[in-house]
């Protein structure tokens, strides 16, 4: 199993302060790794556990990953708490809006495309150049995607995020072979239906993407951490430009 620790090593995911990038950030945790968080909330109480649980460094910075002088501030701090160092980074703030495409307006397409399709590519290059300046032999990135950047959602209106997640998806190997002559491996998560502050509004959805999914169940934030630590660790050191999807089934079935 020690391909899969990340002791020693420094990650910085987006969105950390719940849901899905929280799950991240406490997996990583567990596997070693010292965690910096970015969002634009303050972290939800699991955050301040994880430093408690597993013995390794913490930090959380409010930052607007649409802005990008509040993401380079951002990293201005970090590089300075962390020393410079950076192994993993894990874009995955975002935000969806359940909109008729006929209906849209354009400022709601131009927020989800704000945060993201630019705050991930930003985030992604500003961690590229820490990564390339710091010299990590362990550089690993990994795109937040989403099931919608395969398919429609089915129970929402979901146009505007659904070409965003294809965004995501569509550059990661793109951006993975710029960054293979650094030694950085970029990678993305697709995850499927997972009950967080984002889908749990709509307990209706819950209920009916039940029978969407091949094993019959929404996922929770812990099912879809294993699959972020593995990325991120040199136990899947030959996976470069991949997306992994981690969705119950729904995309097969
Ligand atoms: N929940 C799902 O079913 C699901 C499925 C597939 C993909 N995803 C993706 O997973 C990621 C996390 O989503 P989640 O379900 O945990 O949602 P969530 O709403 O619980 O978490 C999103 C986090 O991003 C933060 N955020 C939003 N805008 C930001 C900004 N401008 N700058 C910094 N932080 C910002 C929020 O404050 C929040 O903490 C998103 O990219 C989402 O698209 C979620």
């Amino acid at each position: 199993m020690s391909r899969f620790s990340l002791k020693g090593r420094t990650a910085l995911v987006t969105g950390g302060a719940r849901g899905c990038g929280l799950a991240f950030a406490e997996g990583l945790a567990e596997a070693g790794a010292d965690v910096a968080i970015f969002d634009i909330i303050p972290p939800t109480e699991g955050f301040f556990e994880i430093e408690k649980i597993h013995g390794v460094k913490t930090r959380h910075y409010v930052v607007d990953v649409s802005s990008i002088s509040s993401l380079e501030e951002g990293f201005r701090a970090f590089k300075e708490d962390f020393n410079g160092a950076l192994d993993i980074c894990v874009p995955c703030a975002g935000v969806n809006k359940n909109v008729a495409f006929l209906d849209t307006p354009p400022e709601e397409f131009e927020r989800l495309v704000g945060v993201n399709i630019r705050g991930v590519y930003y985030t992604a290059q500003l961690a590229a150049r820490a990564m390339v300046a710091n010299k990590t032999i362990h550089g690993s990135i990994i795109l937040v995607a989403s099931i919608a950047s395969y398919m429609a959602i089915r129970s929402q209106l979901s146009s505007a995020y659904c070409g965003t997640k294809g965004a995501v998806r569509a550059m990661c190997p793109a951006i993975a072979a710029e960054l293979v002559k650094y030694g950085i491996r970029v990678n993305s998560i697709s995850p499927g239906y997972v009950c967080t502050g984002m889908t749990v509004p709509f307990p209706h959805l819950l209920e009916s993407w039940k029978d969407e999914i091949m094993n019959g169940r929404v996922a929770m934030p812990e099912d879809i951490r294993g699959g972020c630590v593995f990325l991120a660790s040199d136990a899947s050191s030959y996976m470069t430009g991949q997306d992994l999807c981690i969705d119950g089934g729904v995309t097969k079935w």
